[in-house]
């Protein structure tokens, strides 16, 4: 058995989505363990797509047992929409489970982000307006509804009520906006306890019991490394943790549970939303990037802002994370390309720097030194091992290899599932080797 995480190294949307349905094949459990609607997987399984924000993709076998862990924050009236996509596509949800501690998201969080971006101005951070920051704040806060007092319809009621009052303070008097009926978002949220029921669990103790089992458990990062809330590019960020560190407290589980840790990257990079950018491309190659790799956002559908693979970014989410091995995926997204940059370092003030800034103003000056690779001018698609890559396509993973010091155990070439290159076990087979001290 072995118990993996998962997790984005970039700024999200990395692939994950694919990458955890391949996985997902050979866990008993998949667990996620933060953020909430603001994600997005885009799984096609038999030309049928699955567009997903909360549940995990490993719903879709029906062996696997699927917990949205307490480091997450639940929009019920999304996840019940998620839940009747599935009931109609003919998938079952009996293996669904929710945190009885995951954060509820409310109307007034997503009046509260979405009113909040606008008044930030040109300080704006480009959430995704579903209120997942305000809904993290109100558990910082200690003033947010849990999945547990959605369950008790008195404490809903007294707990709920103090709340929408205290929030339209906030509409009314911050932001200009009418306030809520009380009467009726309890009315709302009563409706959607008595659905989500069923699916209510005690996370981390139904955790312990797969582990005790020894079934294997894959733990489902949403977002990237560099939107986490402590070591991302605040405050360009997420509000949660979305690092391999994350799955630990966001599941309820102890560090010594986990085996593997597997970072997922595009063969180039993406953004949504603000912040700096350093290897972003604004020309026609950028635009050649969004075109072939389809980059607009599952939940916003956001054009995303494309550009060449960072090395630097890519060797901090090796360190930050721990990971054990690498996901490449969209290579074939660089098919057509006569040369392809990897920035290899920044320049800053005239000196090269290797490591990636912990200051986010610093980071922000910081500009790409790129080594040129050629490209290979050939479809990619249908390769079925690393040996049927083009030989330019091979020395470009090895020159990521080399750069991150990790081998890389998954190529994806296609957006579905027959379109990946395992070169290696990623479970079962080589770690990185702990450097030499
Ligand atoms: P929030 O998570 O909606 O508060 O948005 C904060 C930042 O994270 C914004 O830049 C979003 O575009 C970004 N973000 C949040 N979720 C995702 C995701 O799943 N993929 C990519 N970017 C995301
Ligand atoms: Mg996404």
């Amino acid at each position: 058995m072995a118990n993996v995480i998962v997790i984005g190294t970039q700024w999200g949307d990395e692939g994950k989505g694919k990458i955890t349905d391949l996985l997902s094949r050979s866990a008993d459990v998949v667990v996620r363990y933060q953020g909430g609607i603001n994600a997005g997987h885009t799984v096609v399984v038999n030309e049928q797509t699955f567009k997903l924000h909360l549940i995990p993709s490993g719903i879709l076998y029906p062996q696997t047992e699927c917990i949205i862990g307490s480091g997450t924050v639940v929009d019920p009236q999304i996840l019940l929409e998620e839940l009747e996509q599935l009931h109609r596509l003919g998938v079952s949800t009996d293996n669904l489970f929710i945190a009885e501690t995951a954060h509820v998201t409310m109307p007034y969080h997503r009046l509260i982000d979405k009113a909040s971006e606008t008044q930030r101005a040109e300080h704006k951070i480009g959430t995704t307006g579903r209120g997942i920051g305000p809904t993290y704040a109100d558990k910082s806060e200690r003033v947010g509804i849990r999945i547990l007092d959605l369950m008790d319809k008195d404490v809903l009621q007294k707990r709920l009520r103090w709340a929408v009052e205290q929030k339209n303070i906030v509409l009314e008097k911050m932001y200009d906006l009418p306030p809520l009926d009380p009467q009726e978002v309890i009315t709302c949220y009563t409706e959607y306890a008595e659905l989500l029921k069923p699916y209510v669990v005690d996370a981390s103790l139904k955790i312990d019991e797969a582990i005790r089992k020894r079934l294997n458990i894959l733990f489902e990062g949403a977002q990237g490394t560099l939107l986490d809330l402590d070591h991302g590019t605040y405050p360009y960020v997420t509000s949660s943790n979305p690092i391999a560190g994350g799955a630990c407290i966001g599941a309820g589980v102890g560090p010594t549970t986990i085996d593997r840790i597997i970072g997922v990257s595009k063969a180039y990079t993406t953004r949504v939303g603000e912040g700096p950018f350093p290897t972003e491309l604004n020309d026609c190659t950028g635009e050649l990037l969004c075109d072939r790799g389809a980059e607009f956002g599952t939940t916003t559908g956001r054009r995303r802002r494309c550009g060449w693979f960072d090395g630097v970014i890519g060797r901090y989410a090796v360190r930050i994370n721990g990971l054990d091995c690498l996901a490449i995926t969209k290579l074939d997204v660089l098919d057509e390309l006569d040369e392809i940059n990897v920035c290899v370092a920044y320049e800053l003030d005239g000196q090269e720097i290797r490591d990636f800034p912990s200051n986010a103003r610093v980071f922000a000056k910081c500009r790409p030194i790129y080594k040129s690779l050629p490209g290979w001018k050939a479809s990619t698609q249908d390769c079925k091992s690393l040996t049927e890559l083009p030989l330019a396509a091979q020395s470009y993973l090895k020159f990521l290899e080399d750069l991150l010091e990790i081998p890389i155990a998954i190529v994806s070439i296609g957006a579905s599932r027959g379109q990946t290159i395992i070169v290696e076990d990623p479970i079962h087979g080589p770690k990185r080797g702990l450097l030499n001290v």
